[in-house]
């Protein structure tokens, strides 16, 4: 059976990490796996090519792939792009049309880098959290939302921040399946002293676990917090379920608690289909485009080529294979590979390219 991924490459950077995944691709299609790829735009460079940042053709073929590769969107260059044909609309249409529901963003501190971190590498060092973030609703698709002109000419902004049950107990229940599967802890965080919907969160995914997770530990933190503890002392966090708003913040946050920002996946997941078993993912490198560094060379691959660690992991379940690609990439690491993004004292610094032909060097030693 073939597994039929789509590449999103995007804008910026994401082209070039993007290539290095290909190359790890056809390494495992070399060693018998059967990995069909098809690709199209997205983002600013859709936009100049086509008028929009994500064509119709493109999005039927998002909604057919087993699984989406997605590199970065965004630019300077489209700054005054109409507000709905801006590059990141793409990324939230993508979301919602493909109902990815649950984004997955580990906060993972290799040791190599542990001195990279701008915490004391005793703060961060082992450092394994992983922060779950709802990715559908929330304030980012709340209606009503725009600006209006009131008759005095003064304007009017209003966005909605909302969440039903449904939502709430789905984006839960992946958290404390994944906690199991981890350390058994989930952290909720909203703002249930000032926002109704925190409060409705807090009480759905209390009601939630009593009903069925009763043997994973579950504690209650208002966001603001979460956002001091995580630098305070982020090791005491396991799992972190939180909305999308505070999701994004925190786990921009968490990101940078790692070292670089240059190094983390993430997944976006949608519900597995009862009858089919079909669960459609989006995997993506959470460090943005870059428009600065884009087309020197320099970025760093290993965002990217984690992601497809974990497209191996969630999409076709190949754990032996993400296992491997994740270990590639820490022994690239101990042996002193960095990029810019990452570089240290005495360490050796190397471009995107030669940072993907260490990947594969290292995969191929470690199966030879
Ligand atoms: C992210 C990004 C996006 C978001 C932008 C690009 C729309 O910041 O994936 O975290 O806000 O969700
Ligand atoms: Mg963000």
């Amino acid at each position: 059976m073939s597994h039929r991924l789509l590449l999103l490459p995007g804008d910026g950077i994401g082209p070039e990490v993007i290539a290095k995944v290909e190359r790890l691709i056809a390494w495992f299609n070399g060693k018998g796996m059967r990995f069909e790829i098809e690709r199209e735009l997205v983002g600013g460079t859709a936009y100049d090519a086509h008028g929009t940042p994500v064509t119709e053709a493109a999005m039927k073929k998002a909604l057919d792939a087993d699984a989406v590769l997605f590199g970065a969107v965004g630019g300077p260059k489209w700054a005054s792009a109409p507000y709905d044909k801006r590059p990141e609309a793409a990324l939230l249409r993508l979301r919602k049309d493909l109902g990815l529901f649950a984004n997955l963003r580990p906060a993972l501190c290799f040791d190599a880098l542990k001195d990279s971190s701008a915490l004391k590498p005793e703060i961060v060092s082992g450092l394994d959290i992983l922060i779950v973030r709802e990715l559908t609703g929330g304030v980012y698709f709340g209606e009503p939302r725009g600006i209006t002109t009131l008759p005095d000419g003064t304007r009017r902004a209003v966005d909605t921040q909302v969440y039903t049950t449904g939502e709430i107990h789905r984006i839960a229940r992946v958290a404390f399946e994944l906690a199991r599967k981890r350390r058994n802890k989930v952290a909720s965080a909203e703002k249930h002293n000032v926002m109704t919907s925190g409060l409705l969160w807090k009480e759905e995914v209390t009601k939630l676990h009593a009903a069925e997770f009763k043997d994973v530990e579950l504690t209650h933190i208002l966001a603001d917090n979460c956002a001091m503890q995580l630098v305070r002392n982020p090791k005491q966090f396991d799992v972190i379920v939180t909305d999308n708003l505070f999701g994004d913040v925190l786990s921009d946050e968490a990101a940078m608690l790692t070292g670089s920002i240059g190094m983390l996946p993430s997944a976006s997941l949608g519900n597995r289909e009862a009858k089919t078993g079909k669960q459609r993912a989006l995997y993506e490198p959470i460090h943005g485009s870059a428009p600065d560094i884009a087309g020197k060379g320099v970025a760093n691959p290993l965002a990217a080529i984690l992601s497809f660690a974990m497209c191996l992991r969630y999409s076709f379940a190949m754990t032996r294979e993400a296992d491997l690609v994740e270990r590639a990439v820490g022994q690239i690491l101990d042996n002193g590979y960095r990029t810019r993004d990452i570089m240290q004292a005495g360490k050796r610094e190397v471009g995107s390219h030669e940072m993907g032909s260490a990947v594969i060097a290292a995969l191929d030693k470690i199966t030879a």
